[in-house]
């Protein structure tokens, strides 16, 4: 059983064995992405990435926003010296450093640092009802998140010059076809989808499924030939932990593993 702290503008539960829920709970901001929301998400997603119980970890909002961006409010009176010298509400480098895999469950608004906090989780499940965008453009500035970099890789250049240049949004099943999002759903089953696929992750060898996301990360920020030595490393590695001697005896022995996560 997990133990969290008393949240105010978030939400978390176990709606399925291994499985831990963030929700952001700010309604009549549409979940804009203040300093004190995201240090509470990132807060209960640190604790259950410490839980032993919890395979997978689930990023949510609500049906109508996932998260409509940073909080405007909240950046308005800041200067260039306040964001540098500490005080950058989008300063998201906690989120990085989560181990086990999150799944943003989004639905309506995913806009700025809506978008790009979704598109900093491992994998996407969207509703039919979702949007995805960078309208920062629109305030004069540019998407400060990850987004340039993260929805370039993902979609490509052309159209990711189209969505910061022109705030064109994009729907789920646009997202889906460029590759930004796992899969759709109806708007009363994608977070019942997102708890499926989290169930998937949380059921198989926790230290494998860890370095898995650290090598697949591991292919944005290095050269194909340093990233196939890292792989080959975790590869390596994984031959010394008793799930391989489990998966592997278990094929072998025509029955299912019992992963210990050692
Ligand atoms: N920051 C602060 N408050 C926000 C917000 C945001 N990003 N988005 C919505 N809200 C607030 C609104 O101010 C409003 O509050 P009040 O009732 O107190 O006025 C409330 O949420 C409801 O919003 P609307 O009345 O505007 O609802 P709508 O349905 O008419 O429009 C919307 C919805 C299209 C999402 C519109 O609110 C909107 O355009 N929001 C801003 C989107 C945006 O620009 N996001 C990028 C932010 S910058 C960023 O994210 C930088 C980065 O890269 C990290």
């Amino acid at each position: 059983m997990t133990d969290h702290p008393t949240y105010e503008t978030i939400l978390t539960e176990t709606p399925a064995p291994g499985v831990g829920v963030v929700r952001f709970n700010r309604p009549k901001a549409l979940n804009a992405l203040n300093a004190q929301m995201t240090g509470e998400a990132f807060t209960a997603l640190e604790i259950f990435d410490r839980d032993p119980s919890i395979g997978c970890m689930i990023l949510t909002g609500s049906d109508r926003a996932f998260a409509a961006g940073a909080d405007i409010k909240e950046m308005h009176g800041k200067t260039a010296v306040d964001m540098f010298m500490g005080g950058d509400v989008t300063d998201w480098s906690r989120l990085t450093k989560i181990g086990k895999p999150i799944i943003a469950a989004v639905s309506g608004f995913a806009l700025g640092g809506g978008c790009e906090i979704a598109m900093t989780c491992d994998m996407i499940v969207a509703s039919e009802t979702a949007a995805f965008g960078q309208p920062e453009i629109n305030l004069g500035i540019l998407p400060g998140a990850g987004g340039t970099q993260r929805m370039t890789r993902a979609i490509g250049k052309t159209l990711a010059m189209e969505v910061m240049l022109i705030d064109r949004r994009l729907t789920a099943e646009e997202a889906l076809h460029y590759g930004l999002v796992n899969r759709v759903a109806p708007v009363e089953t994608y977070f019942h989808e997102a708890v499926e696929l989290a169930k998937k992750v949380a059921e198989r060898s926790q230290v494998a499924i860890r370095l898995t996301k650290e090598a697949v990360n591991k292919a944005f920020e290095t050269s194909l030939a340093e990233g196939l030595t890292y792989e080959k490393r975790l590869f390596y590695l994984l031959f010394g932990t008793e799930d391989k001697a489990e998966g592997m005896g278990a094929f072998v022995e025509k029955r299912q593993p019992v992963w210990k996560n050692r």
